[in-house]
């Protein structure tokens, strides 16, 4: 592990077999503080448990020789953290970086390191505790390939300065939600029942797992903030501190969803009127004790006049008035607001074809750019709409070159299979990533969120990061469906460096997880995993809603098919099927006038029927089902054999996994069979109700005499 704490807790990646490369070492941990005392402690376990040795160099603060083991020749590793006493090994390493890199770029910043071979030394270098840590963690990724002769110096610091996981976790059982909205892996790591948990070992082994893939913050509840959690904010104070404290050590900050209305609702206040100077000293006054409690305290995130949630609309102020009273108050301690994007009306009129929920976003706040403070990021959904497991970029990542903008993936598999279904998620974040909002050759929405981007030319100001929608919980294994931990690990590796090939960041979770040297068929399980994964988003994509139409999912819980579950609802998410054609009409032309908000060529490429890319036809177009489609093939013929292949690979996929029973922890391999059998099933309803449902409307049969009901 994370050694499991209980026989009943499942491994997830960093079992103590994937330090056996480090912890056979002689390693010497160099540098002053507290900082280094994980790096310490880690290499002391995993040397306990290897054979390995471990010795601590503290230089001391003022001039003077020190040598007690620092004596380069007796170690194979050593991680070093700069101090103006460096180790003579240390002092080679960073000439040798010099060389490799120019004069003048030694620096290595806060959370960056450097690995450098310098004769049968592997040295790490880092200027911070946080960065030697990231590089401790590389080692244990490279495994014995870091003490290879020839291994080439690296240098790595991360893309994003904010890698954010969102926690939906609630302290009282919401009687909807539970728990967790939306989560499908059992009840929370941090509250139970109403409180804080007793036993908060997870959150230790957690905030391992998050530094292990270079997650460096958390938010600890959901973003809607009901009367309880609210008081997070100042009376359960401490049960944000405390878990703060668990955290810390492994370089990971807490933020705080915050409910808008608190200067009412525990204040006691007439009003939470962002202009009201009472209310600003309300903000300024309890900010300034959450410090006081907790002093690396992150920040602020708030889900503002959304989906019933209170915010500035109330009092005729605008996003940017709420976000910037937030914002004042957290300034002076270097904390950040994320003010969320996800602003639309949820009680539209489904009669009303011109009102488009995927606008809402860019009408609301393209309007307010430049008039955010500095430290109010925008957090903007990856999507103009929600989640899907198929949607357009939003148009706002492109839209507000004077704001800081953070993305939002969603790791908990709301739209995506609920954690019951295969689907690894790198490949769609990664596609996201690359997306160019200006063209090709042009900034990207990575670039966005590292940092900022004025219409397509690089500005140097910081970004906002991206954040996830976690989908961890206290199920035994982290995550109910055991693949389902290679989305959180996915998205800590892409946050750090977006240009990572996702197929090769789930080798690294396969071998982090599944650790080669303890396995008796490394290769055929590596193989298998790769069969089951790396496709499994768009086997996914093809059983499911078509052709980016999106939803089609049972109403409330969002599992499982349901086509019309949503067309004649107040929520926005329609498909307009009727016996002629499928898809919304987001034109400019003849629809809603979507397509406008994207810049060049995307707005025009959007707008064509014929340019726009298949996989996002019947999102931005209404089509006959004849329509052929840039692949050959008719929408509804599209439909037809997409979710025949689906359902198939499905059963292929559940197949294949029964090759490596034996190969895994047998309770591992039960889990995957139990949720694959759920997902062959589940996979053949969807088919059969998508393709009974559109042969029904058109008419038109299956070119193949495949069985439609
Ligand atoms: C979705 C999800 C909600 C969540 C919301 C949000 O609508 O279903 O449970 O609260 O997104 O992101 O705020």
């Amino acid at each position: 592990m994370i050694t499991p704490r209980s026989a009943d807790i499942h491994a997830a990646w960093l079992p103590s077999e994937a330090f056996r490369a480090i912890g056979s070492r002689r390693v010497l941990v160099s540098g002053p503080g507290t900082g280094v005392e994980t790096v310490l402690r880690e290499v002391g376990q995993a040397c306990a448990q290897h054979g390995g040795s471990v010795r601590r160099h503290s230089p001391p603060l003022v001039a003077e020789r020190s040598s007690e083991g620092a004596d380069s020749a007796s170690y194979d590793l050593v991680l070093a953290l700069a101090t103006d006493r460096a180790l003579p090994v240390e002092t080679a390493a960073r000439a040798d970086l010099r060389r490799h890199q120019g004069e003048g770029t030694d620096t290595l910043g806060e959370e960056g390191f450097a690995l450098v071979r310098h004769g049968d030394v592997t040295i790490v270098l880092a200027d911070q505790p946080a960065g030697l840590l990231y590089g401790l963690f590389h080692v244990v990724r490279l495994g014995e390939s870091a003490f290879g002769p020839a291994h080439p110096i690296e240098v790595h610091r991360p893309a994003m300065r904010l890698r954010i996981a969102n926690h939906w976790d609630n302290i009282d059982v919401h009687p909807v939600m539970g728990q967790v909205e939306r989560g499908y892996a059992g009840g929370s790591l941090f509250w139970r029942d109403g409180a804080l948990r007793h036993d908060l070992t997870r959150v230790g082994d957690y905030a391992r797992l998050l530094a292990a893939c270079g997650i460096n913050a958390i938010t600890v509840n959901n973003v809607n903030v009901h009367v309880t959690e609210a008081h997070l904010l100042t009376t359960r104070l401490g049960d944000v501190a405390a878990i703060a404290d668990l955290v810390r050590p492994y370089g990971i900050r807490v933020h705080l969803s915050v409910n808008f209305a608190s200067p009412v609702t525990l204040g006691g206040m007439p009003t939470a009127d962002p202009l009201e100077e009472d209310v600003r000293a309300w903000w300024t006054e309890t900010t300034r004790r959450v410090y006081e409690t907790i002093p690396d305290f992150g920040g602020y995130v708030v889900k503002a006049d959304s989906e019933g949630q209170p915010g500035p609309f109330a009092y005729g102020r605008s996003h940017a008035d709420g976000a910037n009273l937030l914002a004042e108050a957290l300034a002076p301690f270097g904390g950040v607001v994320h003010w969320r994007a996800f602003v639309y009306n949820h009680r539209q009129d489904w009669r009303d074809r011109s009102t488009d929920r995927a606008r809402a976003a860019y009408d609301h706040f393209a309007p307010l750019d430049g008039q955010f403070r500095d430290n109010v990021i925008l957090q903007v959904k990856h999507g103009p709409m929600d989640f899907q497991t198929r949607e357009p970029v939003s148009p706002v990542i492109a839209a507000m070159p004077g704001t800081r903008l953070a993305v939002e993936f969603q790791a908990t598999q709301e739209y995506t299979g609920q954690q019951r279904h295969v689907c690894y998620l790198g490949p769609w974040w990664s596609e996201l990533l690359h997306f160019a909002p200006w063209g090709v050759g042009r900034d990207t929405v990575a670039d966005v969120a590292a940092h900022g981007s004025a219409s397509g030319a690089v500005s140097a100001g910081p970004g906002g990061g991206l954040v996830v929608v976690s989908n961890v919980g206290d199920d035994p294994f982290w995550t109910g469906h055991p693949l389902a931990q290679a989305n959180l690990y996915a998205f800590g590796r892409l946050a750090w460096s977006p240009e990572l090939d996702p197929v090769a960041v789930l080798d690294e979770w396969i071998d982090l997880t599944f650790v080669p040297s303890a396995t008796t068929d490394p290769d055929l399980l590596r193989r298998t995993l790769h069969e089951v994964m790396d496709d499994s988003w768009q086997t996914y994509e093809r059983y499911t809603a078509p052709l980016g139409v999106g939803f089609m999912v049972r109403p409330g819980h969002h599992y499982g098919p349901d086509v019309d579950g949503y067309e004649y609802t107040p929520w926005g998410t329609y498909h307009f099927a009727d016996r002629d054609g499928v898809g919304v009409d987001r034109t400019r032309g003849s629809g809603t006038g979507f397509t406008g908000q994207y810049p060049s060529p995307w707005s025009d490429r959007y707008e064509s029927p014929r340019d726009c890319p298949d996989e996002l036809l019947l999102f931005f177009h209404h089509v006959p089902y004849g329509h052929l489609l840039q692949s050959g093939s008719t929408v509804i013929q599209h439909i037809y054999d997409t979710h025949f292949a689906g359902a198939e690979q499905v059963v292929q996929t559940r197949r294949r996994w029964e090759r490596v029973a034996g190969l895994v922890d047998p309770a591992v391999h039960a889990r995957v069979t139990e949720r694959l059998d759920e997902q062959v099933r589940s996979a053949q309803e969807w088919r059969d109700q998508v393709n009974t449902y559109f042969f029904r409307k058109s008419g038109v049969p299956d070119a193949h005499g495949r069985r439609i009901h």
